[in-house]
């Protein structure tokens, strides 16, 4: 599971936090990942980290709370996915393995992905999806009959818009292909070089098309979507307090401690344990994390990190909002905006 990296497209929460633990519907994208490596009867994993690691350790811990078995590997300096298995030769030993970017959300699973790996003694299995922004991914040429001929990491005029989706499958030989690969032009040992190694020396690499929902979240639109999509299938529950006058209407999930009081909730939606919404509207597709308070506002269509107190704001919308963030109306003159914002923030106003 590689947890490592950079994260700049979704700066400037990640300059101080890791990106695989945005949360999605109050889950971060990790747990996701994780869960279906887990379910796809899957239980050593070993977690490649970066600067972030005690936060990646924070939250996941030996793994026992999701079911398996966490070996943290620490990684110098994002230097490529090749790198990344390269760095966890000792680990992962001579089995076979499933190699997960800890960024991707993939509803649906892995589990039949692994089975047929297990079944069809290939040296890789790499997962592909049609996008409509080739650029911005490794893209795999086909030949006639289907068989990969050549993969090509960010190429600025793709001859295919089949991406490869962040799930591969090795068995050890791709250890000698990680061996063999030099750095690329941006200073990264890549896994598609590897993988076209093990094209170029006859070795079995076999495309699997994948078919349900597939994201990297690497960008706010991502993230927004995701939420969305977990969202819209979210079973209602309510767990905190709801008074009298409040409206819940739709899936809604209230956790442990949270309380609404005289506001309406349009689900779907999720409000997370000890937060507090009060004199508010949160609209559908929203996701606040734990122990927020949000007052007289209106909030639709955002994601909000934990600990963020937000009050008096008329409407926000297409939001991620980080964590321990204040937003609170000033009644100083003269009447003005008065902003600290991060280095890489983006803010619009109405
Ligand atoms: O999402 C699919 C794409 O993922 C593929 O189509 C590309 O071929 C593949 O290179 C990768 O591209 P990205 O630019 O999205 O990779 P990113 O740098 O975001 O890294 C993916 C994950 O791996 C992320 O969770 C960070 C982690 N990582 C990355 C590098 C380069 C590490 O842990 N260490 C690293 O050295």
């Amino acid at each position: 599971m590689l947890s490592g990296g950079a994260g700049t497209r979704l700066r400037p929460i990640t300059h101080t936090s890791a990106k695989q633990l945005v949360p999605v519907a109050n889950k971060p994208v990790l747990f996701y990942g994780l869960e279906a490596i887990r379910d796809a009867g899957i239980t050593e994993v070993g977690i490649i980290v970066g600067d972030t690691r005690a936060e990646i350790e924070a939250a996941v811990g030996d793994g026992s709370a999701l079911g398996i078995k966490a070996t943290y590997i620490p990684q110098e300096a994002p230097l490529g996915l090749a790198h990344c298995v390269l760095i966890a030769r000792d680990f992962l030993g001579d089995d076979d393995f499933v190699m997960y970017l800890g960024d991707n959300f993939i509803i649906g699973g892995i589990t039949d992905l692994v089975d047929e790996f297990k079944r069809g003694g290939a040296d890789a299995q790499i997962l592909l999806t049609k996008v409509e922004n080739p650029q911005q991914f490794g893209i795999a040429e086909l030949d006639d009959v289907g068989r990969v001929v050549r993969l090509v990491e960010k190429p600025k005029e793709p001859k295919s818009d089949l991406a490869l989706v962040g799930v591969y499958m090795f068995a050890p030989t791709i250890h000698e292909a990680v061996g063999e690969i030099k750095p690329s032009g941006r200073g990264e040992l890549e896994i598609t070089d590897a993988i076209q190694w093990l094209i170029d020396n006859g070795k079995d690499v076999r495309p699997h098309f994948v078919t349900g929902y597939w994201k990297d979240t690497g960008r706010l639109e991502d993230m927004l979507e995701c939420n969305r999509k977990v969202l819209e299938s979210v079973e209602p529950s309510c767990r905190g307090t709801i008074d009298e006058v409040s409206r819940i209407i739709g899936r809604v999930v209230i956790e442990e401690g949270a309380r609404v009081e005289r506001s309406t909730v349009r689900g779907p939606a999720i409000i997370g344990r000890g937060t507090t919404i009060v004199d508010s509207y949160v609209g559908p597709f929203t996701s606040i994390y734990h122990d927020c308070r949000i007052e007289h506002t209106e909030v639709e269509h955002s994601i909000v990190l934990e600990s963020t107190t937000i009050v008096g704001v008329s409407r926000i919308e297409d939001s991620l909002i980080g964590k321990e963030v204040e937003v609170s109306p000033s009644t100083a003159m003269p009447r003005a905006h008065r902003l600290m914002l991060g280095d890489h923030s983006k803010v619009s106003l109405a």
